[in-house]
């Protein structure tokens, strides 16, 4: 069995998506756990994250504002990206990448990227030209984004803390011209 780049359907498959917020929170739990610059901080409880994945990303795709992709092999899912599509009125072209996680025992395998190669399918398909994103100054992630074509924009220093809190961290801004 392949991987399988799927669209959540939070209103549409409510009990499927009850399932996949779980494995998504626990993928985001490990993740922010192992020090990944994804917008939360340590430590993050399970309750929380299934709060994020079930209610705060579910109610914004079922009002249109952004797609949520999903990783899925054998029915178990492996990794997950968002691309966010409510722009202000002046950059309808425009959406952005964000929550890029793999689970960490099914990294390294490419999944990623399929992801990546999903989102900017997708991207085509809602019309967008320009997608763009930020990611953590030297991580692991910017060589995958550069990998499917996106470009570096520029960096800004002291951005955001990491994830434990000792430290703050620059963010490259890329962007990705369809
Ligand atoms: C970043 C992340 C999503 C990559 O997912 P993945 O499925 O392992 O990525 P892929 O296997 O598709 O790798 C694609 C390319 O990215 C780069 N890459 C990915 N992980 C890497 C690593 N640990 N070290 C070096 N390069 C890496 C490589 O260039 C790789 O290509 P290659 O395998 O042909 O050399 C994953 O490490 C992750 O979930 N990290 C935690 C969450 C996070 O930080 N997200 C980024 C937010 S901006």
């Amino acid at each position: 069995m392949q991987v399988q780049v799927i669209k959540a359907a939070p209103n549409d498959k409510p009990d499927l998506w009850l399932a996949q917020s779980r494995s998504l929170a626990q993928i985001l739990v490990d993740s922010v756990a192992a020090g990944a610059a994804i917008g939360f901080m340590q430590p993050l409880s399970l309750e929380a994250a299934q709060a994020f994945w079930r209610d705060t990303v579910a109610l914004s795709v079922i009002q249109g504002e952004r797609d949520v992709l999903i990783a899925v092999e054998n029915n178990t899912v492996l990794g997950t990206v968002q691309l966010v599509g409510n722009m202000p009125p002046n950059q309808p072209h425009r959406a952005e990448i964000a929550k890029m996680m793999v689970a960490p025992e099914a990294r390294r395998k490419g999944i990623g990227r399929a992801l990546m190669h999903a989102a900017l399918r997708t991207a085509k398909g809602n019309g967008k030209t320009l997608v763009t994103l930020d990611t953590r100054t030297g991580d692991v992630a910017a060589p995958l984004y550069a990998s499917v074509g996106f470009k570096v924009a520029g960096s800004i220093p002291d951005f955001a803390y990491d994830a434990d809190g000792q430290a703050l961290h620059g963010t490259t801004y890329m962007y990705c011209k369809l």
